[in-house]
């Protein structure tokens, strides 16, 4: 009786160590579209068997809940025939064994002849969800730009990139790993800047129409010599639709949509890296 249970529950989990939650799935087809690209990304190498794998469950379903829409946290089952050679590529020898992998930083404004090469670096800190969310959110590269004068922010706002300028106008001071993942996202298409809020408030306030009651964070589009603030939520989806009516968006949805029908255990083909064309603007379309 007993032993027939167990085994039942045995090959529950095994169906899916990680089915149904915030981390990602990933093995040897879509391991290199998903991290080899310029998110950070965590990825724990593990067998379903394993006891200290099982442990750390918890905590890395919670790793990736905090990550969400801000770095890759991913998973590969190396007891999979399939993943054997993925497993052995990143050196695994025993489970489970978390590995962070680290974008080369990108030269936007310089032909890149470097290669496009990732780090990697095995954690070896504590197994607890704040611990490695701290990890992987201190390796995340900084694109964005911190202007704590509204002068300082319009210079840049005028200066050509081939790139559209957005800004965030925020209560915090400090880089949040929100702002450094939006950068991120829109590497090569939005340019990012900050401005605390805690300076020059009132003349900020002014300019921007600010209701410091009841906007926190304020993000505003630098198009045809004035700024457009946002007004929905400030979630990633809505952030880009508003930035779609200003700068090229196609290939950065379609690959968030790649990597979310992943984590639904979709078996999604990767399109034909369409390149990305800069500067095309709502008024081309009006
Ligand atoms: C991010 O980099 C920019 C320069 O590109 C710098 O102004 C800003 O202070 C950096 N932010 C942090 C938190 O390091
Ligand atoms: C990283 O971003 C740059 C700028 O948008 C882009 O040219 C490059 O292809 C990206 N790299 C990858 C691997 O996606």
């Amino acid at each position: 009786m007993k032993f027939t249970l167990l085994l039942a529950l045995g090959s529950l989990v095994s169906a899916g160590f990680y089915d149904k939650s915030p981390v990602m799935e990933l093995d040897a087809t879509n391991f290199d579209s998903v991290v080899l690209t310029n998110d950070t990304s965590i990825v724990e190498f593990y067998a379903p068997w394993c006891g200290h794998c099982r442990n750390l469950q918890p905590e890395y379903v919670k790793t990736g809940k905090h990550l969400q829409d801000i770095a890759v946290v991913g998973a590969v089952d190396c007891d999979k025939a399939k993943n054997k050679p993925l497993c052995s590529k990143y050196r695994v020898e025993g489970f489970p064994t978390l590995v962070v992998f680290r974008p080369p930083k990108v030269n936007l404004d310089k032909a890149n002849d470097k290669k496009y090469i990732h780090a990697t670096e095995v954690y070896l800190g504590p197994r607890k969800a704040k611990a490695m969310v701290e990890f992987v959110t201190n390796r995340m590269k900084n694109y964005t730009k911190r202007f704590a004068t509204l002068t300082k922010l319009f210079e840049w706002a005028q200066v050509d990139s081939g790139r559209v300028k957005c800004v965030v106008l925020t209560q915090k001071d400090r880089l949040t790993p929100f702002l450094k993942s939006l950068a991120v996202d829109f590497l090569g298409a939005v340019d990012f800047s900050y401005l605390p809020l805690n300076k020059n408030k009132e003349e900020v306030y002014e300019v921007f129409e600010i209701d410091p009651d009841h906007e926190k964070a304020v993000l505003a589009v630098y198009h045809d010599g004035k700024w457009t603030k946002h007004t929905g939520d400030m979630s990633k989806s809505s952030i880009t639709e508003f930035i779609s009516q200003y700068a090229d968006v196609e290939s950065i949805v379609e690959h968030r949509e790649y990597k979310r029908a992943i984590l639904k255990g979709e078996k999604p083909k990767k399109k034909g890296g369409k390149k990305q064309r800069k500067h095309k603007q709502a008024r081309d379309e009006l």
